[in-house]
């Protein structure tokens, strides 16, 4: 069998018209950050970083030590290509300058560092998630402002899934294709062309533990898919909730089903649980390049005007179908 890897890949993207050669490098230069953490998470106790690292985010959330290397090893990775002219992560609240003595390029990448960091300390998935926008045209330093594009201009988007393999997802806007590091040969080999996520499924993904804060459609909704086969949907669902949204929509990606972070009682004063730059967006380009839909349960995610780098959005996310009907129920009430 012939192995391609992400580096031909992306070649033939690339002769195909799909990519520049700024964005090629963009990706290999992202996917390189990916290996170096997929390195230190798979090292856990035994390089001392699990625990936390004592501080606190833009989030209001405590820093696991992971959530800082990760977040420092693809800061470092992208300074100095040339292809990019700032960008913004989760961990950190203002944008991120290229320093003044390497040179810049068309591009903004955000990211989500390290996704599911809950799950760090039990050796469960975790993910990065990432998303690529091009800087407007203008002189000087980008600002907020130029990060704050709606989802559909994305010109790119993924995520890396540190599992079991450690596995590297991408879309560049000609469908999702997923790829395997080769730990050996330290590199990522194409192993999974044009994923798609069927319209229909009987798998839904939430966080149950939050029924109680959630607003009546949704109650409905999965109230519905609990009653089973002798309820309103005439078939019986179940659920999964890892916690990690990238191996919650990675199984989405691999074999259907519905993953929702909604708005909740809980969360409404944030405007939603998860991050629409550097989550929300990202997850939505690949989910609707592999057929299904995304939508904030009003709108269609990558339709959200953003009006700063760190806003929130409630998720509805997967099979076509079912994001449709939960969207419907929302629209109804
Ligand atoms: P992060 O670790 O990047 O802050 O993101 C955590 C998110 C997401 O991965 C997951 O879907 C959700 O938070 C988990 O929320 P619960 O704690 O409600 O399960
Ligand atoms: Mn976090
Ligand atoms: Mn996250
Ligand atoms: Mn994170």
């Amino acid at each position: 069998m012939r192995r391609v890897t992400l580096t031909q890949f992306l070649i033939e993207q690339q002769r195909a018209g799909r990519t520049t050669p700024e964005l090629r490098l963009l990706i290999e230069v992202v996917a390189r950050a990916v290996k170096a953490i997929s390195v230190n998470v798979s090292k856990g106790a035994l390089a001392g970083i699990l625990g936390e690292a004592g501080t606190d985010n833009v989030q209001g959330e405590a820093q696991k030590k992971l959530d800082v290397i990760a977040n420092e090893i693809l800061l470092q990775a992208n300074e100095w290509g040339g292809h990019l002219a700032a960008m913004a992560s989760e961990e950190v609240e203002e944008v991120h300058q290229i320093p003044f003595d390497y040179p810049k390029g068309g591009y903004l990448l955000l990211f989500d560092p390290l996704d599911g960091s809950s799950n760090i300390d039990v050796n469960i998935s975790v993910g990065t998630i990432f998303s690529v926008l091009r800087n407007p045209e203008g002189d000087g330093e980008p600002t907020e402002q130029n990060f704050l594009q709606r989802g559909r201009d994305q010109v790119a988007a993924g995520y890396a899934l540190y599992g079991p393999s450690t596995l590297l997802i991408l879309t560049v806007g000609n469908g999702v294709h997923g790829f395997t590091l080769d730990r050996e040969m330290g590199s990522f080999i194409y192993t999974h062309p044009y994923m798609m996520v069927p319209a229909d499924t009987q798998e839904f993904a939430i966080n149950a533990s939050n029924a109680r804060h959630w607003e009546p459609p949704v109650q409905r909704y999965i109230g519905e898919l609990q009653e089973g086969k002798n309820g309103p949907r005439g078939r019986d669902f179940n659920m999964r909730w890892v916690a990690s949204m990238v191996a919650d929509v990675h199984r989405v990606l691999t074999r259907g089903g519905i993953f929702m972070y909604p708005m909740d009682e809980k969360c409404r004063d944030k405007g939603g649980k998860l991050r629409l730059m550097y989550e929300a967006n990202p997850m939505a380009m690949l989910v609707e390049q592999a057929g299904g839909a995304a939508t904030t349960g009003r709108e269609r995610i990558m339709d959200v005007q953003p009006h700063k780098l760190h806003q929130r959005v409630p998720v509805i996310l997967g099979s076509a179908n079912e994001v449709e009907r939960v969207t419907k129920y929302h629209l109804e009430g």
